[in-house]
């Protein structure tokens, strides 16, 4: 068996091996007569363990890829070649290693739902024996496809973390969380950890076609069993009301981007999400809406419906985001906290060391200046909505100290989700940026402070948006002086942005 450094056994002379074959199997030796191929059955269609005991073997015997054929058991259709065992290695050569990328790539495409997966990285494995940079090829086709299957197997793998949705049902012996999904790939075994790290403390199930898995945190044990339908999977559950009334409150018809909606949620998601029962109606009436929407924007009330219950549903979806890797980062999600019917709502950067831990924004030595600023401008914290364009802590660990790394760009964009909706629920006059990672959030695009300060932007929903400094910014200031004159023209800003917020309100 290969370790998980990728080595494959001892090193054969692919093509100089002239091997006995025992009579067993029929193989195509580079210059021998053609024969039939060697036929492997894996127990599994996601089986990379088999897959690469096998292929370890074949490569060992010298088998060339042409005189492979890999089926799964179970798998209907005769396939040419004949069963049997795969000859004896060359004895006498060392270990032979694929590189560890060999490794990833093998594994997630093995979950491809593609048939010909295992001859493709069969052919792979051979040609890095001969050459142990080919994968680095990018121009090869064997590569390119490979690559192509794996990526389509994490996009898999994330629509799953994304769109399982568990419904709650009671047992004789308990509650029981289950979902039904559809997956593309045999990724299910794959991620199966995923939930396993993620609901640990509750029981579940998920159900898709190929197979069942279920988790029992009482005993740690998870287990597999028959595939299923969307029949076998409970129907509702109070939580999906809770949804729909969200989707219902935040749709906005004016910004309805079909094919964007389409491309994070594809539709075949949708059955077995309780909150897009909602979506075709909404889409189907979407113009009308959009008209009536123009004719009531003014007087539109910004509460009303189950407007609160919609906030905190978010709020629990936020919980378990993934939508980055920095859900694997910090403590929890902090997610946005004040009135929703704030009329001033401020976007800070990302959660403080001290912010992860309380899981409320701004708690830190930045919010404690941020408090004191908004007391001297006059605004009261507890009336306006405060959160992060990132919601999530994130640090390096220096020794034992948590210190603060900035977002990337990818971060900020994934997060931005999170920050769009509860600007929909809020639907705030105006909006500050605290800094240029909320700037970016809010408006997509790289701003300099200086420069944006000066005068308020427009968003895309035609509200509007007022830039000012990072309260962590005027901490960090080492000159006394200048740290003065920096904090004094941080509360000019709020004081501007009160006076604005005032003026709008009465308007
Ligand atoms: N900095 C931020 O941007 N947000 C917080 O919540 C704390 C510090």
């Amino acid at each position: 068996m290969s370790d998980a450094n990728g080595r494959f056994g001892n090193s054969a002379d692919l093509f100089d091996s002239r091997l006995g074959l025992g009579g067993k199997a029929g193989v195509l030796l580079p210059d021998g007569p053609q024969i039939d191929p060697l036929k492997i059955t894996l127990d599994q269609p996601d089986d990379f363990d088999g897959w690469r005991e096998a292929a370890r073997e074949l490569v060992l015997a010298g088998v060339p890829p042409m005189s492979v054929v890999w089926q799964v058991a179970g798998d209907d259709g005769e396939l040419f070649g004949s069963e049997g065992a795969v000859p004896p290695a060359a004895g006498g050569e060392p270990m032979f290693s694929v590189p560890k990328p060999f490794i990833d790539l093998a594994k997630a495409a093995i979950c491809h739902s593609e048939p010909q997966r295992f001859a493709l990285l069969y052919s792979l494995l051979w040609k890095l024996k001969a050459n142990r940079r080919a994968l680095e090829d990018r121009a090869d086709p064997l590569v390119d496809r490979l690559e192509k299957l794996a990526k389509e197997v994490h996009r898999d793998a994330h629509k799953m973390h994304a769109f399982v949705r568990f419904r709650e049902v009671e047992e004789g012996d308990g509650t029981r969380f289950v979902a039904f999904f559809e997956p593309d790939h045999h990724i299910v075994r794959r991620e199966a950890g995923f939930f396993v790290r993620r609901f640990t403390t509750m029981r579940w199930s998920i159900l898709t076609p190929e197979l069942s898995i279920h988790w029992d945190p009482a005993t740690e044990s998870l287990t597999e069993g028959p595939g299923a339908t969307r029949a076998d999977a409970p129907d509702g559950d109070p939580l999906e009301e809770t949804w729909r009334t969200y989707y219902a409150n935040i749709f906005n018809p004016a910004r309805l981007k079909v094919k964007a909606m389409l491309k994070e949620m594809p539709k075949k998601y949708w059955r077995n999400m309780p909150e897009t029962a909602l979506v075709a109606p909404l889409i189907a009436g979407a113009r009308a809406r959009e008209l009536e929407m123009i004719e009531k924007a003014q007087a539109a009330p910004r509460t009303g419906g189950n407007i609160e219950g919609a906030w905190a549903a978010l709020r629990q979806e936020a919980m378990s985001c993934t939508r980055c890797d920095l859900f694997r980062c910090g403590t929890q999600t902090v997610f946005g906290e004040g009135p929703l019917d704030a009329r001033i709502f401020f976007v800070g950067e990302q959660p403080g060391d001290q912010e992860d831990l309380a899981g409320r924004p701004f708690v830190g030595p930045a919010g404690q200046l941020f408090d004191a600023a908004l007391e001297k401008a006059g605004i009261e914290r507890s009336t306006t909505y405060v959160t992060n364009a990132v919601k999530h802590f994130k640090f390096v660990l220096r020794g034992k100290k948590r210190i603060h790394s900035k977002p990337d760009t990818a971060e900020i964009e994934a997060c931005r989700w999170w920050q769009e909706q509860e600007r929909a629920i809020v639907r705030p006059p105006l909006t500050v940026a605290l800094g240029a990672t909320a700037a970016r959030s809010l408006t997509g695009k790289t701003l300099t402070i200086t420069k944006a300060r000066e005068a308020p932007l427009t968003l895309a929903d035609g509200s509007e948006c007022w830039v000012t400094v990072h309260p962590s910014f005027l901490l960090r200031i080492p000159k006394e002086e200048r740290r003065r004159e920096e904090r004094a023209r941080f509360v000019e800003d709020l004081r501007r942005i009160r006076a604005r917020s005032e003026e709008l309100a009465a308007a």
